[in-house]
């Protein structure tokens, strides 16, 4: 189950279908930044020992989707250029508390939702898009992305002070400002926006 609290209208699809050279550039970004937030994470606590292979792996694995997906966009013609990002990231990441070990278990939260948004999108994708080389290839990920929101709900628990109670309403409260500061018109060809 991914916490979620908002859906994606299929309708999201049509205006993404429309501008697959953008998505797929987006996409390529989010996931080398979602490699670059792990090792972030590495670094930034370095001395918590339960981080540092569950984050390994992680980075290693969005590495290779963002080579997957380069590939894709090269058997096209597309290269990745820069993109203005959604606001999306920027908008979570101002819920996330300023004290430790409060900013940790935040961190992971948010990681988790946007991990979760980016597998229940990435169903939207496979079921609606039109072009099935596109849609295949997002659904050879979607197991991956599942399990990476595991990975980060398992480490908020395992290294968060409180009890099983208190992770799930902060995770619901985080999942609510999620599904706020999410863009759904499709105005930008974004993942989450
Ligand atoms: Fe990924
Ligand atoms: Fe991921």
């Amino acid at each position: 189950m991914l916490h979620l609290t908002s859906s994606t209208d299929p309708s999201w699809v049509g205006a993404i279908e429309e501008r697959l050279e953008e998505f797929l550039i987006d996409h390529a970004h989010c996931e080398k930044k979602a490699a670059s937030t792990a090792l972030s994470l590495m670094f930034r606590y370095v001395e918590t020992p339960a981080l540092q292979v569950p984050l390994t792996e992680l980075a290693r694995e969005e590495l290779d989707h963002y080579q997957q997906t380069l590939e894709l966009m090269a058997r096209r013609g597309w290269i990745m250029k820069r993109q203005h990002p959604s606001p999306y990231a920027g908008k979570l990441v101002k819920a996330v508390r300023t004290y430790e070990p409060a900013r940790l278990v935040d961190t992971l939260l948010v990681c988790a939702l946007i991990e979760a948004r980016s597998c229940e999108r990435i169903a939207v994708l496979v079921n609606h898009l039109r072009d099935r080389e596109v849609a295949a290839f997002f659904e050879s990920l979607l197991a991956s992305e599942a399990r990476h929101y595991t990975a980060y709900v398992d480490l908020a628990c395992q290294l968060g002070p409180f009890d099983r109670d208190a992770l799930k309403k902060r995770l619901d409260e985080l999942a609510i400002h999620e599904a706020s500061v999410l863009t759904c018109d499709g105005s930008l060809a974004r993942m989450h926006g």
